[in-house]
């Protein structure tokens, strides 16, 4: 049963509305919202919300301070309590062979990282992304990232078992956590 009171999104959407009054009018992002769940225990902060995408709330159109134009959260393994990774850059290039101007971005503890609108002014889609370890590329992201600047919006975290029929249906329109492997061969 729904507890009664505000739906914590919904006061969310209240509390955004005042500084973006579009936010809470899209009904593809109210649904994106409300799927979320609750803020964390701590509240706001670089490391709140991990595997989240960032953007929903931190686009021009979100509102929520600082505004980004790229976020994510990238863990230490593929299982489902990973924690984030660690010592890992997130480095990037865009189609005019430019990037953020403190490219490349180190992780919060969470595995959270996010490139402000100030970080990268002339962001220009698309852009290419991958992760480094020491300098040395980890991960890479073959395809390029096209308009969407939340990495979490296609790279889901992966669940706990055992699998919900929730599970893997979303499991079939998602990409999986972002995780670094083993570098890869040349
Ligand atoms: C459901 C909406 C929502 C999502 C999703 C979200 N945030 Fe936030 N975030 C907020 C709100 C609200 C604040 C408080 C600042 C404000 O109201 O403008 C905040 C604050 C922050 C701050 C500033 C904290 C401080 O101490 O000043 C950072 C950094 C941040 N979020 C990072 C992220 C990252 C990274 C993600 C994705 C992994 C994310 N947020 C996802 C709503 C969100
Ligand atoms: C539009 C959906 C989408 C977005 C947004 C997206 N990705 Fe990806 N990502 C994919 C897909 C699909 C693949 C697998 C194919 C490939 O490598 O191009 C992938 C692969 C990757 C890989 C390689 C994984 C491996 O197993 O080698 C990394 C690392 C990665 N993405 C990081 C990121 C980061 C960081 C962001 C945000 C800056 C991001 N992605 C945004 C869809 C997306």
């Amino acid at each position: 049963m729904r507890p009664h009171g505000p739906h914590p999104i919904a006061a969310l959407c209240l509390a955004l509305a005042a500084a973006a009054p579009a936010a809470c009018s899209d009904p593809s992002r109210e649904r994106a919202l409300a799927e979320l769940g609750p803020e964390d225990q701590g509240g706001p902060s670089p490391n709140h919300r991990r595997g989240q995408p960032c953007l929903l709330c931190h686009d021009a159109t979100g509102g929520a301070k600082p505004e980004m134009v790229v976020a994510g959260t990238v863990y230490a393994t593929p299982a489902a309590d990973a924690d984030g990774a660690d010592d890992v850059e997130v480095q990037f290039v865009d189609a005019s062979g430019g990037g953020p101007l403190n490219n490349p971005f180190t992780l919060f503890p969470s595995g959270n990282f996010f490139v402000t609108k100030s970080d990268w002014p002339d962001l220009t889609y698309p852009f290419k992304v991958r992760l480094l370890k020491n300098g040395q590329p980890v991960a890479i992201m073959t395809s390029t990232v096209n308009r969407e600047g939340s990495c979490n919006f296609c790279h889901r975290p992966n669940p706990p078992e055992p699998y919900t029929d929730e599970d893997r249906e979303r499991a079939r329109r998602s990409y999986g956590q972002i995780y670094v492997g083993a570098a890869p061969s040349p």
